[in-house]
């Protein structure tokens, strides 16, 4: 028995690049926070990139007005896009790499890059009073700078746990996050975690001692459109046979 609770947070960055594929309105990621608060999430993720390839400023403005649970924003260190997180004041801030060319966030933030826009943007969030996460690499360096940085929390980065080609690989990355998440916890950082965490590969993360929180959004949202599609095609053939009269 784990003598922690963990939370859920959801990426609903996804539901967002599906409507920006049509440049629409549907799916729209507000509809999206509401059913994931109904599903039991425990938090919504949302990252607002400096390209705005999904999330757009309206989703944030109205997220942070309508959503119940925990809003956690992830940001790069970009004063443009601090500003609105200094304007928005979501209840959490994640910090992340960003790079134009890459499809997802591909790593965590090198914290040890000597880069002066994260400890500004670091200081001024928590100056602020907002409570400031970063999502590194499961490296012990890099928790030492978070703490170093007075963050609240650290979120590690599971990618390669959850690319890792065989069990041996997989124990390897997981030993990893274990040994970074154990660090974290000494120093007195609030363990997260989350990137590629799907149906099969979660427990073993869920289980590291004193992880309070997995971020989630690919393999929710995948999962999502394989349940709901059968309704929705139901629904189709419904609408039509109404049309011409052989419906309810
Ligand atoms: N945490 C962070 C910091 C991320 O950048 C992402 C991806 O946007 C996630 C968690 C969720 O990753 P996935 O969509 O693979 O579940």
């Amino acid at each position: 028995m784990i003598d922690h609770d963990i939370r859920l947070g959801v990426n609903i960055d996804h539901v967002a690049t599906l409507r920006q594929a049509r440049g629409g309105q549907d799916p729209d990621p507000v509809w999206a926070a509401a059913l994931a608060e109904l599903g039991g999430a425990d938090g919504i993720t949302i990252h607002l990139r400096e390209d705005r390839r999904h999330i757009q400023d309206r989703d944030l403005r109205i997220l942070r007005e309508t959503v119940r649970v925990p809003l956690n924003l992830e940001l790069a260190v970009e004063p443009a896009v601090v500003a609105i997180a200094l304007a928005a004041r979501p209840d959490q801030l994640t910090f992340v790499p960003e790079r134009r060319a890459e499809v997802t966030t591909e790593g965590g933030l090198n914290l040890l890059a000597d880069d002066p826009r994260i400890a500004d943007a670091v200081a001024r969030c928590r100056d602020a009073g907002l409570k400031v996460s970063m999502f590194i690499d499961p490296d012990p360096r890099q928790v030492d700078a978070a703490h170093a940085l007075a963050a609240a929390a650290v979120e590690l980065h599971t990618g390669r746990y959850a690319d890792a080609p065989d069990e041996p690989a997989r124990a390897v990355e997981l030993a990893h996050l274990r040994d970074a998440g154990a660090r974290a916890v000494a120093a007195g950082l609030a363990l997260h975690a989350g990137h590629g965490l799907n149906y099969r590969n979660v427990s073993a993360v869920a289980r590291i001692d004193r992880m309070v929180e997995l971020n989630i959004g690919h393999s929710i949202v995948a999962r999502a459109v394989m349940t709901g599609l059968e309704a929705a095609v139901r629904d189709m053939k419904t609408c039509m046979a109404q049309a011409i009269g052989r419906g309810d």
